[in-house]
């Protein structure tokens, strides 16, 4: 079987690279000549675990191939996927201009069928606009199938390969059979592939990311009354967590979800929805809830100084928008960084991954340390903004001699409150109590 992926961003690459794991010939094309070349020379352009040797792996055995060519990368290819990017448009509705070029362009050189597969997140509808613009130019006979990507950063690769499911939306026959064979590998296990209309599989990815969401910020508002009411909100998420119903999973309270996804998606969702007249009011609410946490824990320092951060130096550990991944999109890290520096506060700050990203936007703005202990030299306190294993079972030791003040913001919950508060530590972390 052959197949092609136009666009190498995470889903597009981590989707080639897996199905080329899986014996399918597959052939990456992306627009980016230099992205391309470095891709040939085998340099994988993203930081995600299990990925490289994958990458390497398919390569050397001929059935991973990059090109700048949509003509020569279709060519002979079953299947054609389509991950390209949506970003949020001014108006906080995704734009399609990027899916659209290429479906035209589609539209002008097929030349035998093919499934034209959107696994980008779109808005419901886009799959008949894709199918429009093709069918405007086309020669030949072709179908257009909606096949939502559920994969996290920094497990992509485990997620791709043993998803809990596979969306498949289309009402044609030949292709579900097509999409069939192409996933058969991956649900060996028993999951499900689910099968449904267009419209429908739009919608559930839409569904599913801002639905965890929702689950994440209604965490987040149980943690602010619990810091209100003397209530730990560890122990309430166990306590709800059993429940079947609920699951024990994304119910961790922090500081705010982010990311390429949650906050694109919930707010594409709700745009959608003010389209057909209707008021997505939970949603609005999330957004709202959401952007208010992120930058929870500044109040909290700033107190900690009696209101006054200028001239003081702040170590942050953790950068990226959560753990394994060197992606800094919405991150938490950079909202807090802003209200800090606006404070006339100085950041040093240490991510095993992500540092040369917040480098290319903030420059020197803020220091950036070598290492994690580095960081808390002559720092009046410190921040915790991403939950690194390697922050987990630090050398509290070393903290407290390095800081000049003994003071641990946590905004990832990492440390026993009781062990923080025997160990002197003055130490805040989210919906618990306050170690002094
Ligand atoms: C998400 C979806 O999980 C995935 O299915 C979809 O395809 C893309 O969007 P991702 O953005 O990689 O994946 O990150 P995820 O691990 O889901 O975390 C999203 C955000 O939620 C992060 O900022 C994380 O810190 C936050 N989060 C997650 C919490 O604050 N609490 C939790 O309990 C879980």
């Amino acid at each position: 079987m052959k197949i092609a992926v136009v666009g190498t961003g995470y889903v597009g690459l981590v989707s080639g690279t897996c199905f080329a794991e899986t014996g399918v010939d597959v052939t990456c094309v992306d627009i980016d000549e230099n992205k391309v070349e470095k891709m040939q020379n085998g340099v994988v352009p993203i930081y995600e675990p299990g990925l490289e040797l994958l990458f390497h792996r398919n390569i050397e055995q001929g059935r991973l191939h990059f090109t700048t060519s949509l003509e020569e990368g279709i060519k002979d290819a079953e299947v054609i996927f389509l991950a390209l990017p949506t970003p949020p448009g001014a108006d906080g509705a995704a734009d399609l201009k990027y899916v659209l070029q290429v479906a035209d362009q589609l539209g002008h050189i097929l030349d035998h069928y093919a499934v034209i597969v959107d696994k980008s997140t779109v808005p419901v509808g886009t799959g008949e606009k894709v199918q429009a613009a093709i069918a405007a130019n086309a020669k030949v006979d072709f179908d257009v199938v909606s096949n939502p990507e559920f994969l996290r950063e920094g497990v992509a690769v485990d997620d791709f390969m043993k998803p809990d499911r596979v969306v498949i939306g289309s009402t044609s026959e030949k292709a579900a059979k097509i999409m069939d064979r192409l996933y058969h590998p991956l649900v060996r296990s028993g999951n499900p592939i689910i099968h449904m209309d267009l419209r429908s599989a739009e919608l559930t990815k839409y569904a599913a990311n801002s639905f965890l969401a929702t689950k994440i910020t209604f965490m987040n508002e149980i943690a602010n009354m619990c810091e209100l009411l003397g209530a730990d909100v560890d122990l309430v998420r166990k306590g709800i967590g059993t429940d079947s119903r609920i699951g024990k999973r994304f119910l961790f309270a922090g500081i705010g979800y982010g990311g390429s996804c949650f906050p694109k998606d919930v707010s594409a969702l709700a745009m959608s929805a003010g389209e057909v007249d209707y008021d997505f009011r939970i949603l609005k609410a999330v957004m709202d809830v959401n952007h208010g946490q992120k930058t929870k824990l500044i109040s909290k320092v700033s107190q900690y100084f009696d209101g006054d951060l200028k001239g003081k130096k702040i170590a942050l550990w953790g950068l990226a928008f959560k753990p394994e991944t060197d992606d800094i999109r919405e991150a938490p890290a950079l909202y807090n960084i802003e209200a800090l520096l606006e404070a006339g506060a100085k950041v040093v700050a240490y991510d095993p991954e992500a540092m040369e990203n917040v480098q290319g936007v903030l420059g020197d703005k803020i220091t950036f340390a070598k290492d994690a202990y580095t960081a808390l030299e002559g720092a009046d306190a410190l921040m915790i903004m991403t939950e690194w294993q390697l922050f987990r079972t630090p050398n509290f030791e070393k903290i407290r001699t390095s800081l000049n003040n003994p003071a641990i913001f946590d905004g990832r919950n990492l440390y026993d409150v009781n062990d923080m508060r025997q160990q002197g530590f003055y130490y805040v972390s989210i919906g618990r109590e306050v170690a002094k």
